[in-house]
C-alpha cells in the first residue's frame, strides 16, 4: 500500500491548477443514466478512484465510457440494468445517486444499502422519503433496497434537512418526470447549480438550483449534453490551507472565490493576504495563524470536507481555536493522527479545542478517510522533520496528481509504492 514521505517545513510557493470538481462529476456522469443519446462531460478529475468507480458503475448499468484526459464522453449500448452491484457501492457512497434517474425511468430499481463508514452511519433515509413522496414503493430486500413505481409523479417535496445526496437524486429523478417537481429545504451547494445547468442540456426545466428551492419540469424523453465542471472548491481549499500552514504564497489557477466565501472570510481572519480575480486565487501568509473557530454547516456555512485541514491549520495558531463539526457525527479522526505530531486537541462530542502550538514535528501517521488524509498532508507539509502518511488510497480519491501538484509549489513529497 502507497505511503507519502514528506520532508516538512518548505514554504509552498508559485501555482497549483485546481481540478475539476470531483463532487459535481460525479453526479453529473450518473445523471447520463437518464438520456440514451450520447452526453461529453469535460473537466472531469477522471484519475480519480471515485470517478474510475463512477465509470465501472455506468458500464455495469449498461452505458459505455470513453475517457479521454478529462474529457469523458458517455455512450448508450442498448438497454440499461436496473440494479447497481453491491461490490461497487461498497465502495463509493454516491452510487446510490443511480436510484434516482433508474426509477424514474424505468419504474424500477435495485440498489444495496450503503453501509456506514469512518466519518458516521450516513442513512439514506431523506433520499427514500423524497422518492415515496413521489409515489415509489419500496420493500428491504438481502441488503438491497428495491423501489417501485409504475409512474413517478411530480411532487412538492420538503426534505427534513438539505442533504447534498438526496437533493440531487430528486432532482435527477423529477428531471425525467413529467410534470413540475419542487424541492424545498434543498442543499445549496455549488454542485447543485453544477446539475441543475447538465440537466436543462438534457432538456429538463430547472429553477433555483444552488437555492434552498429548486423547482424542476421534467420530461420523459431527455436528450444528450456536452457540460464542463466547475472547479474543486475543495482541492482548491485544501491547497489554500496548506500554503497557509507553511506560511507561503500560492496562486491557483482555474479556481472559484465565490464558492469559497466561507473559507476565504475565516483564513483571512487567521492573517492570510488573499486576492482573487477570474478563475483564480492569490494567499500569502505570513506568520502564525491567529485563532479562528469555526462552525461546519451546509453551505454557504463552512464546509465539513475541510474542517479536518482547518484544525491542521489551527494546530499552529496563537491561542485556542474551537472547531465545531455539525454535519457529520464522527469526523474528528484526524485529531489523534496531528496528536502524535505534537498538536494538542481537546475531543468532546462534536466540538474539538486546538491549542495552537509553534511547529509541529513530523511523525509515521495515518490516513482514515479522504479529507482526514488531506489534513495530515497540510499537518506534514507545514511541521519540522519527517512525516510518513499511510493509507494514501484515501486522499487519493479526491486528490489528483497530488504529489505532482505541491512538488511543483516547492514541497518535498513523494509516493512510496
Ligand atoms: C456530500 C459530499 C461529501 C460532503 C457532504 C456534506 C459527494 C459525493 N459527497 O456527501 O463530500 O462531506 O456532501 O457536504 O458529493 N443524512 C441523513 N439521511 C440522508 C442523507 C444524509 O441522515 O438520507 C445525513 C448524513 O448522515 C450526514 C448529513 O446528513 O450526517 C450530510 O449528508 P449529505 O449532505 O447527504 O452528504 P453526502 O451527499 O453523503
Amino acid at each position: 500500500m502507497d505511503r507519502f514521505i514528506i520532508d516538512g517545513g518548505r514554504r509552498l510557493k508559485g501555482a497549483i491548477k485546481v481540478s475539476g470538481s470531483k463532487n459535481a462529476a460525479l453526479p453529473i456522469l450518473i445523471a447520463t443514466l437518464l438520456t440514451d443519446e450520447t452526453c461529453v462531460v469535460e473537466n472531469v478529475p477522471s484519475t480519480l478512484r471515485d470517478l474510475r468507480t463512477t465509470f465501472r458503475l455506468l458500464e455495469s448499468l449498461g452505458k459505455r465510457v470513453v475517457v479521454k484526459g478529462s474529457t469523458v464522453r458517455v455512450l448508450s449500448t442498448g438497454s440499461l440494468k436496473t440494479q447497481a452491484p453491491y461490490e461497487i457501492v461498497k465502495q463509493m457512497r454516491a452510487s446510490v445517486l443511480a436510484a434516482g434517474p433508474l426509477l424514474a425511468r424505468f419504474g424500477l430499481v435495485r440498489v444495496p444499502i450503503p453501509g456506514g463508514c469512518a466519518i458516521g452511519l450516513r442513512p439514506i433515509d431523506i433520499h427514500l422519503k423524497g422518492f415515496e413522496i413521489m409515489g415509489a414503493r419500496r420493500i428491504a430486500d438481502q441488503g438491497d433496497i428495491i423501489l417501485s413505481a409504475p409512474r413517478l409523479r411530480p411532487a412538492a417535496i420538503a426534505l427534513r434537512f438539505p442533504s447534498v445526496g438526496a437533493t440531487q437524486n430528486l432532482m435527477m429523478a423529477a428531471a425525467a418526470t413529467p410534470g413540475r417537481t419542487t424541492i424545498g429545504n434543498a442543499a445549496r451547494e455549488p454542485e447543485m447549480g453544477d446539475l441543475g445547468k447538465f440537466l436543462e442540456q438534457l432538456g429538463a426545466k430547472v429553477h433555483g438550483a444552488g437555492t434552498a428551492k429548486v423547482t424542476i419540469e421534467g420530461k420523459a424523453k431527455l436528450g444528450g449534453a456536452r457540460h464542463k465542471v466547475i472547479p474543486d472548491r475543495i482541492e482548491a481549499g485544501t491547497f489554500l490551507l496548506a500554503c497557509a500552514a507553511t506560511r507561503g504564497r500560492v496562486k491557483l489557477v482555474g479556481a472559484e472565490a465565490a464558492h469559497l466565501g466561507a473559507v476565504l472570510s475565516a483564513l483571512k481572519k487567521a492573517g492570510a493576504k488573499i486576492r482573487s480575480g477570474k478563475g483564480w486565487i492569490e494567499l500569502a501568509m505570513e506568520r502564525r495563524p491567529k485563532a479562528v473557530s469555526i462552525v461546519t454547516k451546509p453551505y454557504p456555512g463552512f464546509p465539513t470536507d475541510l474542517q479536518a485541514p482547518w484544525m491542521a491549520l489551527m494546530t499552529t495558531c496563537t491561542g485556542f481555536a474551537k472547531v465545531v463539526e455539525t454535519v457529520f457525527e464522527n469526523r474528528f479522526l484526524h485529531a489523534a493522527e496531528l496528536g502524535r505530531m505534537g498538536a494538542q486537541i481537546a475531543v468532546s462530542g462534536r466540538a474539538a479545542v486546538v491549542a495552537g502550538q509553534e511547529r509541529l514535528s513530523g511523525a509515521p501517521i495515518m490516513a482514515s478517510d479522504i479529507r482526514a488524509g488531506a489534513a495530515l498532508l497540510v499537518a506534514g507539509l507545514a511541521a519540522k522533520g519527517r512525516t510518513t502518511i499511510a493509507r494514501v488510497y484515501h486522499i487519493d480519491r479526491g486528490y489528483e496528481e497530488i504529489e505532482r501538484k505541491l512538488s511543483r509549489a516547492g514541497a518535498r513529497l513523494a509516493r512510496q509504492k
